[in-house]
């Protein structure tokens, strides 16, 4: 790969701006709509398992080119090979970023042996836990956080419906003893698994929750430590430290938001079975084939990416809101945090130089209709315009019909009305039942009106399954390279966590000793009253 421009060096971001300033910044959504019948069609893709309208969003057919054009220049094509060839694009720890192997079929990928030696595993030693579940385990508490906990939490939820009905699954990240608490209260020490997951095996919280874990499981009779604890990780050795006998061993070049599909996926192929796991694997795959060969005009983590780059760097917004119009997507706001924030909350280039534009938005949402009744107040009238991305699925897992026809008419009633808007004159036309009699009724239509042109992505998967799933996490995890190779960035390490993590073990003593000397003012004031 000859070396690449940064984003702001190359000819199209000039011409972003250019066609920002001439059309970008005044495009009104109703406008486009009238002017083109054929934008819906012009504007969606279908992928596999995900179709996405991107029609709602504000660029035309000029900007998306302009965005494929730098997105040539920035040479994401090669940079996409490099990832997928597993060269070390992780600069700062000098890692390959290989979680595509491990959704390759056998023999197809890289270290190929080797995920498929531990996938076997893992998923017999999954098939023995369920078929035991009658008279062997009946609870499996994964002890990890971030990436070690995030995906196979956010998963096992999403997936509810294809869980085994004799075991309980349970999640302890938080060093926060409330967390670790009330899972422990009611397990039996006989019937429990505790699955110690972290990729170093070194991360202060699940340590600290692992020892406790032990501790209760010994204080409360639990014999055989060995059968009652596993654990994930690619450090071995200080796995068997710890007294774990048995590990699922991963990789280096597997990053740890980018590990659901290594064994970190462990507590969800024991809920959803070796079929169900491998399913999920062939979802994901399915998507890495669509982003390795679809031509970036039909590359839906390639237009998703551009198109974030161009909200974040030329409109200039910085929050994106993710609605999944199903419950079972509650968690996936928290794993898309992880996935995006971490990945390119960046402030320098692979070079180290300081980016003089933006990087990764704050992402965040809760499922719809619960947001409708909270903070879609601020998307629909705030001062600040923040693109929602809503993820509807065709056939619910129940069987309430009519709820779930509720449920997808409020979706796409929140994107009409984001859109649509309405104006002071259509809200004084109208009679709202709550509305004062008495305030003038110019004043009133504009509290009651909306600006409409507020952007939005609706992406549809016909039904939740683990192979939907898998193919929509390989979607955000490719879309998110996408922006992070536009913006030059490492999108793959986290140095960013690393000083609080430093400064926790250096005022951990200090409280023991009352001792603040050295600190500054704030810090002290706090530590006093807390110690
Ligand atoms: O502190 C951030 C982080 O390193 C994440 O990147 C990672 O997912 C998480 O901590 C947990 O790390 P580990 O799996 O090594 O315990």
């Amino acid at each position: 790969m000859t070396k690449a421009p940064r984003c702001d060096e190359t000819v199209a971001w000039t011409a972003l701006r250019g066609h920002h300033e001439a059309h970008g910044r005044t495009l009104d959504l109703r406008q486009a709509f009238a002017d083109d019948p054929a934008r819906f069609s012009r504007f969606s893709l279908q992928a596999p398992e995900v179709f996405a309208d991107l029609s709602k969003n504000r660029w035309d057919e000029v900007t998306r080119r302009l965005l494929l054009e730098l997105a040539e220049e920035c040479q994401l094509g090669a940079r996409r090979d490099a990832l997928l060839a597993g060269e070390p694009i992780n600069t700062t720890e000098g890692r390959a970023v290989l979680h595509t192997a491990l959704r390759a079929p056998r023999g197809a990928g890289p270290f190929s042996a080797d995920v498929h030696e531990v996938l076997d595993a893992m998923l017999a030693f999954a098939e023995r836990i369920r078929a035991e579940a009658g008279h062997g385990f009946t609870d499996i508490v994964n002890i990890g956080i971030g990436g070690s906990d995030l995906g196979p939490r956010m998963a096992a939820l999403a997936l509810q419906s294809f869980c085994h009905p004799g075991l309980r699954l349970h999640f302890v990240s938080n060093v926060d003893g409330h967390d670790i608490t009330p899972v422990l209260h009611g397990l039996k020490p006989e019937r429990t698994l505790f699955i110690i997951a972290s990729k170093t095996f070194t991360t202060q919280e699940t340590m600290a929750n692992a020892a406790v874990a032990r501790e209760w499981f010994v204080a409360h009779g639990g014999r055989d430590t060995a059968r009652h604890f596993v654990g994930v990780t690619t450090n071995v050795e200080a796995a068997a430290k710890f007294g774990i006998a048995e590990t699922f061993g991963f990789w280096d070049w597997v990053g740890g938001r980018y590990s659901l599909w290594s064994a970190i996926g462990l507590p969800l192929a024991i809920a959803i079975g070796a079929e169900g796991f491998r399913s999920l694997l062939g979802g994901a795959r399915a998507m890495d084939e669509h982003f390795a060969t679809a031509a970036f005009a039909q590359n839906l983590p390639v237009q998703l990416g551009v198109l974030d780059v161009w909200y974040r760097n030329f409109h200039g917004f910085t929050s994106r809101s993710v609605a999944p119009y199903h419950q079972g997507l509650a968690r996936l706001p928290a794993y898309l945090q992880q996935l995006e924030m971490e990945s390119n909350g960046k402030g320098v280039d692979v070079e180290g130089r300081p980016l003089p534009f933006g990087t990764s938005p704050v992402v965040w949402g809760e499922p719809g209709t619960n947001g409708q009744h909270a903070y879609f107040q601020m998307l629909h009238q705030g001062t600040d315009v923040v693109p929602v991305e809503f993820i509807a699925v065709r056939t619910p897992s129940h069987g309430h019909a009519d709820l779930h026809t509720k449920l997808l008419a409020n979706c796409l009633a929140q994107s009409q009305a984001l859109m649509l808007g309405k104006t002071a004159d259509e809200a004084a036309t109208e009679q709202a039942p709550t509305a004062s009699k008495t305030l003038d009724r110019a004043v009133l239509a504009r509290h009651r009106s909306f600006p409409g042109n507020r952007p939005s992505t609706t992406l549809l998967l016909q039904a939740l399954n683990p192979r939907s799933l898998g193919a929509l996490i390989a979607l955000y995890e490719h879309r998110v390279f996408v922006s992070g190779a536009v913006w030059g960035i490492n999108s793959f390490d986290q140095w960013g966590v690393e000083l609080g993590k430093a400064l926790c073990n250096q005022l951990l003593p200090r409280f023991q000793s009352g001792d603040t000397a050295g600190l500054d003012a704030s810090t002290a004031g706090l530590l006093a009253r807390l110690k």
